[in-house]
């Protein structure tokens, strides 16, 4: 799951043998979901060219603030209001002591006097020049602007020292920029949340399951650790990668979500049920592969499996819980009826007839009911979809309470 999807980093490189590093953080920005700009300082030109950042990030290379075929294009100001974030990697002592004095004498530094968007920097520097108190004093007023400090790590240096001054490695600089996307709105709530189909055996070989690939599931996921929740993914089998700073748990049948779900939910804020859980299940499971006959037909006895949403919203302490109606005909009647008998406070009904949304596809549209309205979300990627359902779900909870 990408946990920057749709972002644009304007990355910023100045001059440190960290540089060659930024090479690798621009292809994992944009394995992570984001668009990347480069701008580069003249000092960083002489550890990497522009050409290979370039060739990366797939768009042109900034390097010079009075370039008329640049501004032309995508000036200053431009690439300033262009940026969700400024992530400067590596930010060497000088860089930071020009930052930290509002320079705006080249085309970084007029960036981040421009810009409205949030500003990272990631020190990277001999050990000696990080201790300084003049770069201590130059961080210390970055920190009151407001200008996120990620790293540096301690370790051994290309110049032989060892001690703090290490650029962070680009899967930690990630994260932290990932970081800077929480919105806050569930900062201290807990979310659970039911993703991808359930599997019930019919014998050692065969199952009954469906084709939920979970991605709706885990993009809410995402998004309710981004809003900061501590999250917890209850999964079905699904082709999906656990998403990092989330507690995934894997469950196969709708029995062990059911449990997964129960031992969970003591202290939940949000329940939210984006699994496909399969109705029924083997009365019993044949201790033997099941042989075929001369018969024409088998008939399988099967059972009905526990409602896991419904058993939740029954509880007497029930979280804001969330349900999710997938029909192909009489789309919103089913939904409220669905919304009212299981007790939910919000149903997503997805209309799983219509192309290319809903079930195994990267986008949806849904319509959300509650008890006292209807709200239609136009088709939109389901990452978008699931910050867009995370955003109404927390001013809910927050009216509730
Ligand atoms: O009744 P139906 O399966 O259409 O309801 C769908 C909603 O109920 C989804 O939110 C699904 O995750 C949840 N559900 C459940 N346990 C079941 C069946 C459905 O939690 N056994």
């Amino acid at each position: 799951m990408n946990s920057l999807t749709n972002k644009q980093i304007l990355l910023g490189v100045t001059g440190g043998i960290a540089a060659y590093k930024s090479a690798d953080l621009v292809r994992r920005l944009q394995d992570a979901g984001a668009s990347v700009r480069v701008v580069m300082t003249t000092a960083a030109q002489e550890f990497i060219t522009p050409l290979t950042m370039q060739a990366l990030s797939g768009n042109p290379v900034h390097t010079a603030l009075l370039d008329p075929a640049a501004e032309a294009g995508m000036g200053h100001i431009q690439l300033a209001r262009w940026a969700d974030v400024v992530l400067i990697a590596p930010a060497s002592a000088n860089f930071i002591a020009r930052l930290a004095q509002g320079q705006g004498d080249d085309l970084l530094t007029t960036i981040c006097l421009a810009t409205a968007a949030p500003i990272a920097v990631a020190p990277a520097m001999n050990q000696g020049m990080w201790l300084n108190a003049s770069t201590q004093a130059n961080l210390r007023i970055l920190l009151e602007r407001k200008v996120q400090i990620f790293g540096p790590a301690d370790g051994g240096q290309a110049c032989g020292d060892v001690g703090p001054g290490r650029m962070l490695e680009p899967l930690q600089l990630i994260d932290a920029v990932a970081g800077m996307f929480q919105s806050g709105l569930l900062a201290g709530k807990k979310v659970v949340i039911t993703a991808g189909p359930t599997r019930e055996a019919l014998d050692p070989v065969r199952y009954i399951s469906n084709h939920s690939s979970g991605k709706m599931g885990y993009a809410l996921a995402q998004a309710a650790m981004e809003a900061g929740a501590k999250t917890i993914l209850i999964s079905g089998p699904t082709q999906l990668a656990a998403p990092e700073r989330i507690e995934c748990i894997s469950v196969t049948t709708a029995e062990e979500m059911l449990q997964a779900s129960l031992a969970h939910v003591p202290g939940c804020d949000i329940f939210i049920a984006a699994a496909a859980v399969a109705d029924y299940r083997a009365a019993q499971i044949a201790p033997q592969k099941i042989k075929k006959t001369l018969d024409d037909s088998l008939t399988l006895m099967l059972i009905k499996n526990p409602d896991i949403v419904a058993t939740i919203a029954a509880l007497k302490n029930k979280p804001y819980t969330v349900g999710f109606a997938a029909e192909s005909e009489n789309l919103l009647d089913y939904a409220q009826q669905k919304l009212q008998r299981k007790n939910l406070d919000l149903m997503i009904a997805n209309n799983i007839g219509s192309e290319g949304i809903g079930f195994n596809s990267d986008d949806n549209a849904v319509t959300i009911i509650d008890a006292q309205q209807s709200q239609e979300l136009t088709k939109r990627s389901k990452q978008q979809l699931a910050r867009d359902l995370i955003v109404i779900m927390a001013k809910n909870l927050m009216d509730n309470q």
